[in-house]
């Protein structure tokens, strides 16, 4: 052979090294997948094929989405898996579990197992009869993963799995749909306000430790929310507008028990796989001062009826505010979109006292490098 020829071939070869490799790198850099599990902060629509009264497929839910139709998001428009999804540079937001939709190639996007109504215990929301529990959300997912491995062969659906971000968002419902449900609840016979907190937490850290076994290696896990300023409690539970006390007090009490959990769980890990979202701390801001984040008010929700628009459900007969962007709260127990907006803000960029112990923008410079 002359030397051109080998020249050629070598030339062949490092090409075909060259591009292989990159296509690979970008397709590995933009499908990372996503998994979201828990209650109506952050179901998508798996309700809407339920047999439950928890359910967001009527309007004006989805008055503000780009469809401006129901979507059985609890949200005038998008939600927090939504928005993560946007932020983290995903082409399609991830697809209910329940979707017909979700097949074929899509599968290696992820998915979303959450249901609205859900809390950590089997007994929270058993008023809304026929929802996905946490062990019914994971054993859809256990269904999910052998329904990957089919579409790429189960290395690489373990791969997808392990490199995968999960999100999880549980335990306010325990709280105002099963704890603080009715002025004397079965729970609140048997339990103290700070005992409930770590029988709840000690369920959540079996949940949690489920979730690792099934393969999850990076977990946001949300805190609750200041439960005492929802527009629902301060209908029925607030004199002047003023914060629930009792409620106020049960989030502060179980957010520090959840971080003291998950550190502990880290540490046994021998890595930090679950990282906690101050989300009382991310509500705070702006109920504490909604001006400054350009709201009218964080006390009324823009949809509703009675007392600070907080009574009983968001229907096609609710009184409906004309513009959804000045209101922290959509109906009586979920955020706006564009209070979302701000939520999501501070799980990317947030200080350490929001993001425990470090942000997604870090979480992601990180893994990006491994
Ligand atoms: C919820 O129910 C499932 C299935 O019956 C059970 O495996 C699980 O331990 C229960 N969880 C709690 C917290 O009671
Ligand atoms: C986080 O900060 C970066 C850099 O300032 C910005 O580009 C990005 O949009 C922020 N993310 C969110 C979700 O606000
Ligand atoms: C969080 O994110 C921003 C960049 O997006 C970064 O500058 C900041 O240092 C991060 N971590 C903490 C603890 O604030």
């Amino acid at each position: 052979m002359t030397n051109f020829r080998v020249f050629l071939i070598t030339l062949f070869f490092v090409l075909l090294t060259i591009t292989n490799f990159i296509p690979k790198k970008l397709e590995a850099a933009t499908t990372r997948a996503f998994f979201v599990f828990g209650d109506s902060l952050v179901d998508i629509g798996n309700n809407n094929y339920l047999a439950t009264t928890a359910r967001a497929d009527s309007p004006p839910y989805g008055i503000d989405y780009p469809t401006h139709r129901p979507t059985g998001r609890f949200s005038n428009g998008v939600n927090l898996p939504d928005l993560m999804s946007q932020y983290m540079g995903f082409s399609e937001p991830t697809l209910p579990y329940l979707s017909p939709e979700l097949t074929g190639q899509r599968l290696l996007l992820g998915a979303n197992f959450a249901s609205a109504g859900i809390g950590i215990l089997n007994d929270t929301g058993v008023q809304f009869v026929r929802i996905l529990r946490m062990f019914q959300q994971f054993s859809m997912f256990e269904q999910y993963k052998q329904r990957l491995s089919v579409e790429v062969g189960a290395d690489e659906a373990n791969r997808i799995v392990d490199e995968a971000l999960v999100l999880i968002t549980l335990g306010g419902n325990d709280f105002v749909n099963n704890y603080f449900l009715t002025p004397v609840s079965a729970r609140s016979r048997q339990f103290t306000v700070p005992q409930f907190c770590t029988y709840v937490i000690s369920e959540y850290r079996n949940i949690l430790t489920r979730l690792v076994e099934l393969g999850a290696r990076r977990v946001i896990v949300t805190g609750v929310g200041p439960l005492g300023c929802l527009p629902s409690q301060l209908a029925t539970r607030s004199i002047n507008g003023e914060c629930v006390d009792e409620l106020q007090q049960a989030s502060q009490i179980f957010n520090p028990l959840l971080i003291e959990m998950t550190k502990d769980l880290n540490t046994k890990l021998g890595y930090d796989v679950f990282i906690v979202a101050n989300a009382y701390q991310m509500n705070m801001n702006f109920i504490n001062d909604p001006q400054n984040f350009g709201f009218v008010t964080s006390k009324v929700a823009c949809c509703g009826q009675g007392r600070f628009n907080g009574v009983g459900l968001c229907t096609p007969l609710s009184s409906l505010c004309p513009n959804r962007d000045v209101y922290a709260f959509w109906d009586s127990f979920h955020p706006t979109q564009r209070a979302l907006g701000f939520i999501v803000e501070a799980i990317f960029n947030g200080t350490s006292d929001l993001m425990s112990p470090m942000n997604l923008s870090t979480i992601m410079a990180m893994d990006n490098n491994i």
